[in-house]
């Protein structure tokens, strides 16, 4: 009979235990659930969340002062994937950089645990509708401009990496280019980019060029070597088209570009 007690007791004891064990598993497991995001996810999302609750992306940041929207631009040449003397057409590789406020999206950092910065996928605000005016038609879409880098001052940055074709110009003075080159043996060509918005004219949007010329840090020597990158430069234009009053801003990005022969002549 004792035998029994402290056998029961004993198995009692060990079902107590392990009940308690359970238990305190079970309020660890609960509070690992809760806590699983660090104080910074947690800012983060309470951020996300207050910034994109009433947030309307159809609708153009407009500055206090009522101004058109500055939209500052830039573009790094990537690459030439191809030069078509005959057709006048080249196809670039290039990062379009975007940058312009949106006080919508602006905050305190000390309210967020210093959070300075965010990533926001570009479904869920406004982004300008630029896009290259002198496309050839049949031009590749943007490829990964999918996240803009948004800062607590409410500046907001977008690339698009685009593989465009475009059209190259060749006006007087660049035809006078093209047949000195020719008489030299060799060819240029001088081909521009015009960016521009399709439905926000120069009273609601203003577009910026940042530097005078396209950037070339980046670039990457095209595989026939003969081709070259002669000089470039950046500016904008203000462009009025038939169908309507008001003019439009355009971003200008010159590349001219020559086969110059490897031996000097
Ligand atoms: C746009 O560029 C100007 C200088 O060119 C700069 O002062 C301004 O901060 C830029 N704006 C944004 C939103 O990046």
């Amino acid at each position: 009979m004792r035998g029994l007690i402290a056998i029961a007791t004993v198995i009692y004891l060990a079902r107590f235990q392990a009940s308690s064990i359970d238990s305190s598993r079970k309020g660890l497991d609960d509070r690992c659930i809760s806590d699983r995001r660090s104080a910074g996810t947690r800012a983060r999302e309470r951020l996300m969340k207050t910034l994109l609750e009433d947030y309307m992306k159809s609708v153009k940041p407009e500055p206090y002062d009522g101004s058109p929207l500055q939209v500052n631009m830039s573009m790094s040449l990537l690459n030439l994937d191809s030069v078509d003397y005959k057709e006048a057409i080249i196809e670039t590789h290039s990062w379009v950089f975007m940058s312009w406020i949106d006080e919508r999206l602006s905050w305190n950092p000390s309210d967020f645990h210093q959070v300075k910065s965010i990533h926001i996928p570009t479904d869920y605000i406004w982004i300008p509708d630029i896009d290259l005016y002198n496309n050839d038609g049949d031009a590749e879409k943007p490829i990964s401009d999918m996240i803009a880098d948004v800062n607590s001052d409410g500046s907001v940055t977008y690339v698009s990496e685009l593989h465009l074709k475009s059209l190259c110009e060749v006006g007087q003075q660049a035809m006078k280019v093209v047949r000195i080159a020719r008489l030299l043996g060799f060819d240029e060509m001088v081909c521009k980019l015009k960016f521009g918005s399709w439905t926000y004219d120069a009273t609601e949007m203003n577009i910026v060029t940042t530097s005078s010329q396209v950037n070339l840090l980046d670039f990457r020597r095209v595989s026939t070597d003969e081709i070259q990158v002669k000089s470039t430069s950046a500016n904008v234009d203000q462009l009025t088209f038939n169908c309507c009053p008001n003019p439009y801003k355009t971003a200008t990005f010159t590349i001219v570009v020559s086969n110059e022969p490897k031996e000097p002549l």
